[in-house]
């Protein structure tokens, strides 16, 4: 089977297939997946049923996964899984809309991007979808690329050598959570580059969402007026990608020049497991 790269919108974002990424792939194959990836930033597969393992096999080819923070809320935590999920990983059974737990992933429902909040910031994220809902829940995707790439040359300057700092506990307070003491293992705020540049190909973007909580040095206004002016031209109709989930579909993303959210479903009478793997970028940020 020959792998095909097919575009999903003419800004970012395709749709891999023929290729089985749960079975060992042939370096070739892994090569052409990783460089869609730099050039697309959002890989789409579908009918790939995964096992855990299969999932670790898969991501690990990216670079060294994470571990999964905040115990108590995410039932993820000690594994290598964040599990967005609406039901409980011991029973099965499904978690009520008002659960801590519940109120914990509505944090996801801002655009964001994964682990900008940890010290060594996520290349990428895997996320496979186990269970999901007869309706709703769909993943909206945005190309932080397609905002930088649509700044003037003297507003790429002015942006180039700011510094962000990003914090868990700012960006869950937008949803209005609170972490219990010991809940949260990543307490501090960390600082990384705004803009990022994609080691494959040199194009720029910048690593915005939920957790960017203000440009370091800024007053607060001008600061907020930045971040936000940036992620308003991300998630631009023309720049954003909407995914309605199948079962055993798999989607990889760029967390450092894609911002994404969830969307609804009925928490209630429905039921959602999607399941994720972290890559970690591999190095803390250097000034
Ligand atoms: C995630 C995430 C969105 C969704 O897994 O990091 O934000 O739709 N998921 O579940
Ligand atoms: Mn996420």
């Amino acid at each position: 089977m020959q792998i095909s790269i097919a575009p999903l919108t003419p800004v970012f974002g395709a749709r891999v297939s023929g290729v089985d990424i749960n079975k060992p792939l042939e370096p070739g194959a892994f090569a052409a997946i990783r460089a869609a990836f730099d050039d697309h930033l959002v890989l789409v597969f579908s009918g790939q049923p995964m096992t855990d393992e299969q999932q670790v096999a898969f991501s690990e080819r990216f670079g060294a996964l994470e571990g999964t923070a905040a115990a108590g809320v995410n039932p993820g935590a000690g594994t290598p899984f964040a599990r967005q999920s609406n039901l409980d990983i011991e029973s099965g059974e499904t978690i009520s809309g008002d659960d801590r737990r519940m109120f914990y992933q509505r944090a996801n429902m801002f655009w964001h991007c994964d682990s900008a909040f940890k010290a060594i910031p996520s290349l990428c994220s895997v996320l496979s979808a186990r269970i999901v809902p007869p309706e709703g829940g769909a993943t909206e995707l945005a190309s932080t690329r397609a905002a930088y790439a649509s700044l003037g040359a003297g507003e790429q300057a002015e942006i180039g050598d700011l510094i962000v700092e990003y914090d868990f506990e700012y960006s869950r307070s937008l949803a209005g959570f609170t972490f219990a003491p010991g809940e949260l293992s990543e307490v501090a705020p960390v600082r990384h580059r705004l803009v990022r540049t994609n080691k494959a190909n040199g194009l720029k973007s910048v690593m915005i969402g939920a957790h960017a909580k203000c440009i370091v040095g800024w007053p607060e206004d001008e600061s907020r007026a930045l971040l936000d002016d940036l992620l308003a031209r991300a998630t631009r109709p023309q720049n954003t990608y909407r995914h309605h989930w199948r079962q055993d579909d798999v989607i990889i993303w760029d967390n450092q020049a894609a911002v994404h959210r969830a969307t609804a479903y009925d928490t209630t009478n429905h039921r959602r497991l999607m399941q994720r793997t972290t890559i970690s970028s591999g190095g803390a940020s250097e000034f």
